[in-house]
């Protein structure tokens, strides 16, 4: 069981591939698809999570794909199930279980998120129907004041009940405490903020007696805010980045899989490219959302005629990340 979940984890890192972030939740997708003038139905979220997975060649510089509740229980057009189609294609499904950030009481501008009742049975199901990994977004905004010592404590003990969850059910939990871009702060403050909560984060999962060789870390990268003015080149933040997470993990964790945050498909690519160049007791792959998918989703909007220029434009992100892995 232990062997398993190590060798899950070890897979979703191994060079040179990243895992693809296809689980935006019903109400985001259906914006993104809206913003290409797709209208937001389900069969068109299916249409496009389809157009993404097939990808001719796919698994050579994706491991793993995260699909979201709705995309996992939806069939590709050959009558296939996503989690089972995915693993055909030598990609391992995982599957988002929060169920969304919410505003934490009496804690203004901060999240907690949510999902952790029944889990256990929701687990147990996913993996009877091919999951081999989850994920779990925790969100941690910057600002006067913020974060607070409340919600740090509160998301990483979040994080800490659903990673325990997870490995319980032999599934290897993606823990992914993410300090929004958004604000004006600079790198350095990005960095006490991210040291911040990935300190409460390895305590709780001690704590709860999670197996960090089976766990997946999925940070942000340490930048400046996004109105800050402050530039910072991608050695700057792979240099910023590598210090921050040096200082706090275990050398037994699996992997780190960077999310991409809202920065452009080159510059996210850039900045992992540069993380390669420190040495680090863990791999540094990449698990991006918009990073990758974001040129897929303009190429094809929404005509079937369009399927293989919205590959190719997936394929086009994967492998500079890739190479850029390797
Ligand atoms: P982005 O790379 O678009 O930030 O998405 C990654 C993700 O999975 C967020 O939960």
């Amino acid at each position: 069981m232990i062997e398993a979940l190590h060798g899950t984890a070890r897979a979703m890192v191994s060079r040179p591939r990243g895992i693809l972030a296809a689980d935006e939740s019903i109400g985001t997708m259906s914006s993104r698809l809206e913003k290409v003038g797709v209208a937001a139905t389900a069969d068109n979220r299916r249409d496009y999570r389809e157009m993404l997975v097939t990808t001719p060649e796919l698994h050579e510089g994706i491991s793993g794909v995260i699909l979201s509740d709705e995309t996992f229980n939806q069939k590709l057009s050959d009558g296939n199930t996503f989690p089972l189609a995915v693993h055909a294609l030598n990609i391992l499904p995982g599957i988002k279980v929060d169920t969304g950030a919410k505003d934490l009481a009496l804690s203004p501008g901060e999240k907690i998120t949510e999902g952790l009742d029944g889990l256990r049975e929701r687990l147990r199901d996913y993996v009877s129907r091919g999951a081999r990994f989850a994920k779990w977004r925790a969100v941690i905004t910057i600002g006067e004041g913020r974060p607070t010592e409340r919600a740090l404590r509160a998301n990483a003990h979040a994080l800490a009940r659903y990673a325990a969850l997870c490995q319980e059910s032999v599934l290897v939990p993606i823990v992914e405490p993410e300090v929004l871009m958004d604000g004006d702060h600079t790198i350095e403050r990005c960095a006490e903020v991210t040291r911040a909560a990935l300190e409460y984060l390895l305590a709780e999962l001690d704590d709860a007696g999670v197996d960090l060789a089976g766990t997946v870390l999925k940070p942000n990268m340490v930048v400046p805010g996004t109105t800050s003015g402050q530039q910072a080149s991608p050695e700057e933040i792979a240099e910023a980045t590598v210090t921050t997470l040096r200082a706090v993990l275990p050398e037994t964790l699996a992997g780190v899989a960077f999310l991409s945050g809202g920065q452009s498909p080159e510059v996210a690519t850039a900045n992992l490219a540069a993380m390669q160049k420190h040495e680090t007791p863990w791999p540094l792959t990449f698990s991006f959302g918009r990073a990758l998918v974001d040129p897929a989703l303009k190429a094809w909007h929404g005509d079937s005629a369009l399927i293989s220029a919205g590959q190719q434009a997936l394929a086009g992100r994967v492998q500079p990340n890739s190479a850029a892995v390797a």
